[in-house]
């Protein structure tokens, strides 16, 4: 198995001001390489969804490979344009998208705005028309399919604020045909992310066909249909699960959604591609003895990763400052934040931990860096790139 840290990155951490994050972009060329191989041969297009990570290189080498971007703000909108992605390679979803956000889109002409309201709707067609211009769009639903996965990032079931309802058809019908600025080229799911049985994307695949069957039966003919994206990542054990399956991922929808003669099936996968890119390096401050457990209190917080107070979501901790010790001991890696929230894990056991270690929280390419913050007026990490330091 390949290390993630390698002897000359692990000397040169020593020099480094903690916290940073680390990436290693070759793990990501080799999922990108991993993404294309699994997808080829068929008519399958895919977006990176650059809320998972915005990072300048990580887009340089997202757009070396050919990957299209999904984004849910003008602010991403005009990232991925300013990185040189084509506007007809930008799909722009999102349930309250503001009318500057809507007016930077049509100027900029882009490819897709997946509408996620009836209201919405209503709004693009008069921007549109106060604009003299032709939209194109795609029509986000809500399939009701659970994605059995933590309910803060499960958006596909009705109780969810994403995309349009199942109910609301009759009314969207009746609405579509006076909307004669907007030009309607596909379907937009997305169910949640995280996803790790994969046996949900089936459930999505049937809701797919059915909505494409209610389409064609209206006379629609659809160019695309865009199943979101949601592939997990391991998380327990990165080194194991460097690259995800997308063999897997790819082949359900090959085999379970219909689709008709010159459509193509869109893909808007965010962590899946960038999460095992890289760790959080963090030094221990001090260790401190609880009643029930020991403290390894660490200089990075919740400002620099929220996951686990926001989702308790997992990350494997290591202790890299150390070999492989035999003493083991049990340590809660806290961070310095004024929330007894900020915690990176309980129980976690490390080789005997002192202060001045470095730990690294492994699996935090994607959501990790874009949803820092200066809380506690903490100035963000920094980032190094493996190759900035061989
Ligand atoms: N498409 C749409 C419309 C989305 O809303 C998302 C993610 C994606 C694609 C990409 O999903 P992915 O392949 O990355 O699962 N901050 C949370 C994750 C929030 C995901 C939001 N939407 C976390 O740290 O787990």
């Amino acid at each position: 198995m390949k290390q993630f840290f390698d002897e000359k990155s692990l000397k040169a951490f020593e020099g480094l001001t903690t916290p940073f994050y680390f990436y290693d972009l070759e793990v990501l060329e080799e999922t990108l390489n991993a993404i294309k191989k699994a997808a080829a041969d068929h008519p399958f297009k895919i977006h990176y969804a650059i809320k998972a990570n915005a990072n300048s290189r990580v887009l340089e080498k997202i757009k070396e490979h050919g990957l299209g971007i999904d984004t849910v703000s003008g602010e991403e909108v005009s990232c991925a344009l300013e990185h040189g992605f084509e506007p007809k390679q930008i799909a722009f979803a999102g349930v309250g998208k503001r009318d500057d956000e809507i007016e930077l889109g049509i100027d900029a002409g882009i490819f897709t705005f997946n509408v996620e309201s009836l209201e919405e709707l209503k709004v693009i067609q008069e921007i549109a028309e106060k604009k003299g211009k032709m939209v194109d769009i795609a029509l986000r639903f809500n399939p009701n399919v659970n994605a059995k996965t933590h309910e803060y990032i499960t958006t596909g079931l009705e109780e969810n604020k994403f995309g349009i309802n199942f109910w609301e058809l009759d009314e969207l019908f009746e609405l579509l045909p006076k909307l004669d600025r907007l030009n309607l080229l596909g379907l937009h799911f997305h169910i949640g992310s995280q996803i790790r049985d994969l046996s949900v994307y089936k459930n999505l695949c049937n809701r797919v066909n059915q909505f494409q069957e209610i389409f064609r039966q209206r006379g629609y003919d659809l160019d695309h249909v865009n199943v979101g994206g949601g592939l997990g990542v391991n998380y327990e054990d990165p080194d194991a699960g460097m690259i995800p399956d997308f063999e897997e991922f790819f082949s359900i929808f090959k085999e379970f959604v219909k689709l008709y003669p010159g459509q193509s099936l869109h893909f808007e996968l965010g962590r899946a591609v960038i999460a095992q890119s890289a760790a959080l390096i963090t030094k221990v401050l001090y260790v401190k003895k609880g009643i029930k457990t020991n403290f390894a209190i660490v200089d990075a917080g919740m400002t620099e990763l929220i996951r686990p107070a926001l989702y308790q979501a997992y990350h494997k901790i290591e202790n890299i400052s150390k070999g492989k010790e035999v003493e083991v001991e049990a340590y809660d890696v806290v961070g310095p934040i004024c929330e007894s929230s900020d915690c990176f894990g309980k129980r976690i056991k490390l080789p005997k931990t002192e202060r001045g270690d470095l730990l690294a929280i492994r699996t935090t390419g994607a959501y990790g860096e874009v949803m820092s913050s200066n809380y506690n007026l903490r100035q963000n990490a920094k980032t190094i790139y493996k190759d900035e330091i061989h």
